[in-house]
């Protein structure tokens, strides 16, 4: 096993300065408050959205529903855990009665007292419709709404969709961090 390292940016965005823009969700699409029921919804959307991208090769945890679990389990239990920014999105097709859950997103404070976003995912076949967009407004909404000024989150630089999608929102980088991971050779 050797390890290699991942390049990954800390970026920042005020609050003060950010006007959060009203989006409308598309048809078919809801946000859905955090709820203790709702952990395993969350692991498994987590677990769908990372599974094949460049962070499960970060963070083993993403690589395993329940990696994935134990994460969740982590985050929610610690005492700066920011309920109120932590939101699922579900899914209902105009000819189903079926709901999918398709997005996830959780915030905490971090000891500068900036919100910090963890892991936004959205499900593959629901890309690029906006979703991530206003699941992350959503939750910097209810961050801003608690008096955080600032609020930070940290993004693997081959993650180009991402890191554009925050460029666009206004992040800026303020700091670059290379994170170990061991890579097993088969
Ligand atoms: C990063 C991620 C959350 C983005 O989710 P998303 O729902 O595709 O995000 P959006 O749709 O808001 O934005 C993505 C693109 O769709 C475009 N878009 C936004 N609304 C749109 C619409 N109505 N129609 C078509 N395209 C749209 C955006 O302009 C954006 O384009 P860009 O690639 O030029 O920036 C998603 O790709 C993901 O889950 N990735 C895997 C997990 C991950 O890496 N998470 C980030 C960890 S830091």
């Amino acid at each position: 096993m050797s390890i290699t390292y991942f390049k990954r940016f800390q970026m920042e965005l005020d609050l003060d300065q950010f006007e959060i823009p009203a989006l409308e969700l598309p048809g078919g699409y809801r946000f859905v408050a955090w709820n203790d029921n709702d952990l395993e919804k969350h692991a498994s959307i987590k677990y769908q959205s990372f599974c094949n991208e460049i962070d499960a090769n970060v963070f083993s945890c993403f690589r395993e529903i329940e990696g994935c679990r134990r994460l969740l389990r982590e985050i929610t239990s610690r005492s700066n855990f920011l309920a109120d920014a932590t939101w699922l999105l579900e899914h209902k097709g105009p000819t189903s009665e079926k709901i999918i859950t398709v997005g996830t997103i959780q915030a905490l404070v971090d000891v500068q007292q900036r919100g910090a976003i963890q892991n936004i995912g959205i499900h593959p076949q629901h890309r690029n419709k906006g979703l991530g967009t206003s699941l992350l407004f959503k939750s910097l909404n209810y961050i801003k709404a608690r008096g955080l000024q600032r609020v930070m989150l940290e993004v693997t630089s081959q993650n180009i969709g991402a890191l554009r999608l925050y460029k666009r929102l206004g992040f800026r980088i303020i700091k670059t961090v290379y994170k170990p991971a061991p890579i097993t050779n088969y």
